[in-house]
């Protein structure tokens, strides 16, 4: 074979993938698609990028050189099961087989342990960057061997997207830490769109702001510290004119967000590893409350008084941008602390300035605060949490206030801001000297013998709640 790599699947982000490696110096791409037609199409249009087309997967596995590497680009699920199938019957050991789909990484965990067994190499690799990312330079989370990253890792970095001089790429870890951090990766997603859908939200319906006047904020914010593709896109989005109704696109499109699981899979995760990522969840379930049209309407319809939307204060606009910027900050510590959990559990050894650096270019969140969050574990890769890093710690500091503004403005004007809210909750949590969890600790030992520890001294403790003369006692350390 003379291929150094090759692409199944060739739906859109595939053949993109492939043109990306096409184009460039020293790869050769070898593609295959399931129904030929896919293929044909690649190559009526681009046929003069030197791919080598095969009808069947067989001609596909002759063509790879050794060792033969493919990008599998189909839906996550059953039909990478199969796709992987065919190609472990064909490849020999030291082959490399990649899932750059969005898989979920427990799958991706058993896949590669299987395929080890048979002495092939399993890659499940995060891919973000969408549709145009895949084809001019998306960001890259390869997980799998080192062996296969020997291999890999020099066709990698000669596609992936460049931020600060550096192809945002690296290897993750092994077997599923790529995809385990590409899903943690599409949750921040969910909460930086949340953060955003909630700051337009304020500035219209309190800051009385027309989708024009937006546009501008947004393009304002975008040469701030906010400075990021999704904020970039928002101004496109709400510039974009509906030529039917003639009104702004988003004023006529149904406000019930979809989802593809990305997000779910984050939480679900995160909740068994007992990290709290408040942030990601409230943009996951805000996105099921938006898309129960029938509940939505009943209880509007049960309660037709919604308050009045409160004068807003001069520099509004400044508030909601400070609330803004200090969630998001929230959003990203939670998400590395899922990252930390998931590392430990797994048994991943994973850079999280790296992670940062990785996703600075190509991807969904890239942003120029991702340069603070490099700097900041550069300083101290043990931070405790990203709000304690000076930088970030400053900034929430002077925000603070105006969080706390437009959160209260929030409410009290009856404007859902679950975003904004529950990250400040986060930050008080987290910043109160004592919580409440001590009640519930006494709750639970009333009810339930669960036991308590004590702020005064060491040991373990149970009230005998039920005797009328109620004591304490020392439980033994259990064994
Ligand atoms: C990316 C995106 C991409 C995607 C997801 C999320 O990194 O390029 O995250 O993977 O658009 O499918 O989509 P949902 O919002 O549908 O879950």
């Amino acid at each position: 074979g003379q291929a150094n790599i090759g692409v199944i699947g060739l739906a859109v982000m595939g053949s993109n993938l492939a043109r990306n490696l096409a184009s460039r110096e020293g790869n050769t791409v070898a593609v295959y698609n399931r129904t030929y037609a896919r293929t044909q199409e690649l190559m009526d249009e681009h046929g003069d990028m030197g791919f080598i087309a095969s009808e069947d997967i067989d001609g596909f596995v002759a063509s790879l050189s050794k060792p033969r590497t493919a990008i599998i680009m189909v839906q996550a699920g059953k039909g990478t099961d199969a796709v992987i199938g065919q190609l472990a019957e064909r490849f020999e050991e030291g082959d490399i087989i990649v899932d750059g789909g969005n898989a979920n990484f427990h799958d991706t965990i058993r896949r590669e342990h299987d395929l080890r067994d048979k002495g092939l190499n399993f890659v499940g690799t995060g891919i973000s960057g969408g549709e145009e990312g895949a084809l001019k330079g998306p960001s890259i989370m390869p997980g799998g061997s080192d062996e296969a990253w020997e291999t890999l890792g020099p066709i990698l970095r000669s596609i992936a997207a460049v931020a600060e001089g550096e192809p945002c790429v690296t290897h993750v870890g092994t077997d599923g830490a790529g995809h385990f951090v590409k899903m943690v990766h599409n949750g921040i997603e969910y909460a930086d769109m949340q953060l955003i859908a909630e700051s337009y939200d304020l500035l219209r319906r309190v800051g009385g702001h027309s989708t024009d006047d937006l546009v501008k904020v947004f393009e304002q914010w975008n040469e701030g510290d906010l400075e990021s593709y999704l904020i970039e896109i928002t101004g496109e989005v709400l510039k974009q004119q509906d030529p039917e109704s003639g009104k702004a696109l988003v004023d006529v499109i149904r406000d019930e967000a979809g989802s593809k699981g990305t997000g779910v899979w984050t939480v679900q995760n995160a909740v068994g590893l007992g990290v709290p990522v408040s942030g990601i969840g409230e943009a996951v379930f805000a996105r099921a409350v938006s898309s129960k049209p029938a509940q939505r309407a009943a209880v509007r319809q049960a309660f037709p008084d919604r308050p009045d939307v409160v004068d807003v204060p001069d520099g509004f606009e400044d508030d909601v941008r400070a609330a803004l910027y200090a969630s998001k900050v929230v959003a990203y510590a939670q998400g590395f602390d899922l990252i930390i959990a998931g590392a430990k559990e797994y048994d991943w050894d994973i850079s999280l300035g790296d992670m940062a650096k990785i996703w600075r270019g190509g991807c969904i969140i890239r942003a120029q605060f991702l340069n603070r969050i490099v700097e900041a574990y550069d300083k101290n890769p043990e931070l405790e949490s990203l709000l304690v890093d000076p930088y970030f710690a400053d900034a929430v500091k002077e925000g603070e206030a105006a969080w706390r503004r437009i959160v209260g403005i929030a409410a009290a004007s009856g404007v859902p801001a679950p975003g904004f809210s529950s990250a400040l909750a986060y930050f008080d949590s987290l910043a109160s000297d004592r919580l409440p969890a001590s009640l519930i600790q006494g709750l639970r030992d009333f009810f339930g013998a669960h036991t308590y520890q004590r702020v005064d001294k060491d040991g373990t403790f149970h009230t005998l709640w039920s005797e009328d003369d109620r004591r304490e006692v020392e439980q033994e350390p259990s064994t």
